[in-house]
């Protein structure tokens, strides 16, 4: 994050992430689904610049095919932002720069909200506090208020409620690999048809205590056993390309491979991120050359 002095411009990465463990314990009275989720931060961007403006909340993006009215999760955090600090004389202006792939369970466009929050509480001399902005986050999505503060976390309730977690030492020096197909699906469509998966709907909990003994055993392998995510049942089986470029990856070896959020990603944990561009060489020789790819190092941080 930076100001570019000569506009008073703010510029902020936004990153996105993945759910190591995704397990729904049920459907709630609210239509919402009780999780218990562990979500580690990756560090491919979006990038956000922001610049107040006389009036009104004017948004650009480099993707034509996403809104940038109320719709985009960015206006609608803006909105949000201006009503609850009271500021009605001023606007803003906000571009969106998109690289990462959208509806792809990555949480792309939850990390936009959280950043345009925290963003735009610098600019305007930090009118909200702490509980102000996670309240406006949680109100935008399930997965914002993990971004705000973009840790490890072990998430719970509908995945809002967030436990921070110290970066496991089994990724220092490892890496993601993340694949995308080329097409998204619809999280509330993932949700729903968990109904046609019992065993999937209703998980037995305590799932994540397991998941973060073994991130701290620093066996790769037995990580990779305790991954999880029950939505795969409806996404694998509607998708099946999923499935192969899962079976494919622990082929070529690698341990820990699963689906992130409600798909399309999929994701594997490398030890060295050699490994990981290896990996992603021998998935295009497979399944092509158009196929979206990418290798972020693990950032350990605090
Ligand atoms: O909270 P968010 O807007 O990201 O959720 C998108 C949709 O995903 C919800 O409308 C709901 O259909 C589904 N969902 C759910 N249970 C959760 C999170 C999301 O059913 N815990």
């Amino acid at each position: 994050m930076n100001y570019d002095d000569e506009k008073m411009t703010l510029h902020r990465e936004s990153p996105c992430k993945v759910n190591l463990l995704l397990n729904v314990l049920g459907r709630r009275p609210d239509g919402f689904h009780e999780l218990e989720t562990i979500m580690h931060p990756v560090h491919l961007t979006d990038a956000l610049s922001f610049e107040r403006a006389a009036s009104g909340i004017e948004l650009g993006c480099n993707v034509p095919e996403l809104p940038v009215d109320s719709r985009n999760l960015v206006h609608r955090a803006a909105t949000a932002f201006l009503n609850r600090a009271g500021i009605q004389r001023e606007g803003i202006r906000i571009h969106l720069e998109k690289r990462l792939p959208l509806a792809a369970g990555i949480g792309a466009g939850s990390a936009n909200a959280a950043a345009t929050l925290a963003g735009l509480n610098e600019l305007f001399g930090s009118p909200l506090s702490e509980a102000e902005l996670q309240e406006l986050a949680v109100a935008l999505g399930s997965d914002v208020p993990f971004f705000l503060q973009c840790k490890p976390a072990l998430a719970t309730g509908r995945g809002e409620q967030i436990q921070p977690l110290d970066f496991f030492s089994i990724v220092r020096g490892a890496a993601f690999l993340l694949v995308y197909p080329g097409f998204g699906v619809s999280t509330p469509w993932a949700y729903r048809s968990l109904a046609r998966f019992p065993d999937a709907l209703n998980g037995r909990p305590s799932r994540a205590q397991k998941l973060i003994a073994a991130l701290n055993s620093g066996d790769l392998n037995a990580v990779g056993s305790e991954l999880y995510n029950s939505l795969e049942a409806p996404v694998l089986s509607k998708y099946p390309l999923l499935q192969l470029f899962q079976d494919h990856l622990r082929e070529l070896g690698a341990p820990a491979v699963r689906m992130s959020g409600s798909g399309s990603t999929t994701f594997a944990l490398a030890p060295a991120p050699e490994a990981a561009e290896e990996w992603a060489a021998r998935l295009k020789k497979r399944f092509g050359s158009q196929l979206w790819t990418a290798v972020a190092p693990v950032h350990v941080e605090g």
